[in-house]
């Protein structure tokens, strides 16, 4: 990596380069001064490299050296020469730097944490000095992975006749169901940009204009409540394809994933399942399983009645869910820790009322914590319905609410599997989640809500639903899930200006707001508008997972904390008062 101030990087230097004159940039990573001899490891991007001083030998360098603090910029010209003593865990270990000279380019003070990968430094600490962060080495790595994951998509997409397009950001509402981020204008007071939670309209307008195959790394901005997987603005692989079926979005991109799992950690996935949301909901309680472990939740309806257990006849007879999963080998569990899985349904937003346990004992004996309503024979049948072996135990949830009873159980299954290993390190989950509802009740108010967004095409032959039953209508829509993880979101779209105008309606848009927020959108489907469907990606997640990270901060060079701020920026900040003027913005207090 030669410039005009070094001739090698940090990490270059091997055996073969011995008695060669070199120049070296970099870092003082630390160094070790042993009285006669003091060590410095010269760290950059791409690796550490020995310089090497024997104090009788070159008592200036020596002296100069022992100055020397951690994180100061230096150069360093010397003959490269054979380690006495090798270190062949480094690829440079084999090799050190005998100085001529050592000239001292920029001071540091002393860092706040330690940079290393195993570093003392609490997270909003490396944050606020994410540029020292950025020097320990798995930060590095994870963007030279994320950098790698780009090029392999590039790669992927120009080969199959995609176009990068830019889309602009100062735009006006597109909607994924979060808040806005808003830009007020300053030539037209009182009016705002919105900025745009994805290119989603625009990319469709693009397939209007003919663009056929388009795609763009590009920034989405949402303003929602931020956990571990989402930030309020994050990186999309947006892609959008024309003249094609659900067959060729998913085969197409099922395509571009291999091809990434292989270019940047060199993984070969198998071919992708396609599980249906309805499936998915009834055997793992959720719409993003991990199926990187088995252990399906069952309904154990049939098997319950018939008896005088009051609570469960009543769910039965009012068409509540009795269900389980089998926590294969728990049997020898002791009651501190069913306590605990009891406490962990329980849970304020789980809010299941309790927890069953029935055990298959190893001794071919049942043991239930509702023993009183049950009997042996009775707990026989519920364990031979759930395929349980000896060594088994049966975790049993029910509610009056079916979806209820199977998210608690989606939680718990995933929570057994975290307790008693049940995922293999470095195994991976790749498959789609397919035939999504259209609609869905918004949590909040009960509205009816679009499930993903309101351009998503019904299966052709739930069209006349939209007319007679919403709720029942099934849409062309999919997500691709890693290892329990939404990676990617899209679907074919609505191209007919009647079907896009009746689902406004659905969603209860009077023609005036149809006509503010979509009304260029469905004047341009008057224009011959082709079939056409797509998706994104979440990089960041999508890295993250590949990176083996569990947070997209750590694949995210400067990103917000938790509560949306910018730590080392210290942003949102204050502007002048004449700035808000400028744009017409009183501010209350
Ligand atoms: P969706 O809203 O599902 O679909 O977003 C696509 C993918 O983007 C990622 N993602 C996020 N990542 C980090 N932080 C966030 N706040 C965040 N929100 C979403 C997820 C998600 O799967 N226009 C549609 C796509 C389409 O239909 O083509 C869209 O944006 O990994």
């Amino acid at each position: 990596m030669k410039t005009t101030l070094r001739t090698h990087n940090c990490g270059e230097l091997r055996i073969a380069h011995v008695g060669q004159e070199v120049t070296l940039c970099g870092w003082v990573q630390k160094s070790r001064d042993l009285g006669y001899i003091l060590f410095v490891d010269l760290r950059d991007r791409y690796g550490i490299s020995q310089v090497s001083i024997k104090s009788d030998l070159l008592p200036d360098l020596y002296d100069q050296a022992r100055k020397l603090g951690r994180e100061f910029v230096i150069t360093v010209k010397g003959k490269v020469a054979e380690r006495e003593s090798k270190n062949l865990k480094i690829p440079t270990g084999e090799v050190e730097i005998i100085p001529s000279s050592i000239e001292l380019i920029s001071e540091s003070k002393l860092p706040p944490f330690k940079i290393e990968n195993d570093t003392d430094g609490l997270e909003d600490l490396r944050m606020e000095y994410r540029y020292l962060d950025i020097r320990r080495p798995k930060m590095r790595d994870n963007l030279l992975l994320r950098a790698r994951v780009m090029k392999a998509v590039r790669e992927y997409l120009d080969a199959q006749a995609f176009v990068e397009i830019e889309t602009p950001f100062l735009i006006k509402s597109t909607p994924e169901g979060a808040r806005d981020f808003i830009v007020p204008s300053r030539l037209s007071k009182g009016s705002f940009y919105a900025l745009p939670q994805s290119p989603q309209i625009l990319k469709q307008l693009l397939m209007v204009a003919g663009m056929d195959r388009y795609y763009q790394i590009v920034k989405c901005f949402r303003d929602e409540d931020f956990r571990g997987d989402r930030q309020p603005e994050f990186t999309q692989i947006d892609c959008e394809m024309s003249f094609v079926s659900q067959k060729d979005v998913l085969d197409t991109f099922e395509g571009m994933t291999k091809h990434v799992f292989k270019q940047a950690i060199n993984v070969d996935l198998p071919d992708f399942q396609w599980l249906s949301y309805h499936d998915s909901m009834k055997y793992y309680g959720t719409d993003k399983p991990d199926l990187r472990f088995d252990c399906k939740i069952i309904d154990l309806n049939e098997v319950m009645g018939g008896t005088d257990f009051g609570l469960f006849n009543s769910l039965l007879e009012n068409g509540g869910l009795i269900a389980c999963i089998n926590a294969k080998g728990t049997a020898s569990y002791t009651r501190k820790q069913t306590d605990k899985l009891t406490d962990f349904v329980k849970e304020p937003h789980r809010g299941a009322s309790g927890l069953v346990y029935i055990k298959y004992n190893e001794d071919g004996t049942f043991k239930s914590s509702i023993d009183k309503f049950y009997s042996q024979e009775h707990l026989q049948k519920i364990c031979e319905h759930a395929g349980t072996e000896p060594g088994d135990m049966l975790l049993v949830v029910a509610d009056k609410s079916v979806n209820k009873t199977r998210k608690v159980l989606g939680d718990l299954r995933l929570q057994m599997a975290r307790e008693e290993g049940w995922i293999k390190p470095g195994t991976w989950s790749v498959f789609w989640v397919v035939d999504f509802p259209l609609f869905e009740e918004d949590e909040e108010t009960g509205d009816v809500t679009f499930a993903h967004h309101p351009f998503c095409m019904p299966k052709v032959e739930h069209l006349d639903y939209l007319y007679t039953n919403p709720e029942k209508v099934i849409a062309q829509t999919y997500d691709m899930v890693i290892n329990g993880n939404e990676i990617v979101s899209g679907s074919i779209r609505v191209h007919r200006k009647d079907v896009q105008d009746k689902i406004f309606d659905i969603l209860g848009l009077s023609e005036e707001e149809k006509d503010a927020k979509f009304g260029f959108m469905l004047k341009a489907f008057e224009y011959g508008a082709p079939p056409h469907g797509g998706c994104a990606f979440g990089v960041d997640r999508f890295v993250m997972l590949l990176a083996n990270e569990s947070s997209i901060r750590d694949v995210i060079a400067f990103p917000k904390t938790a509560g949306g701020r910018d730590l080392m920026m210290d942003a949102p900040a204050d502007v002048p008062p004449e700035a808000l003027k400028d744009l017409g913005i009183k501010l209350d207090s």
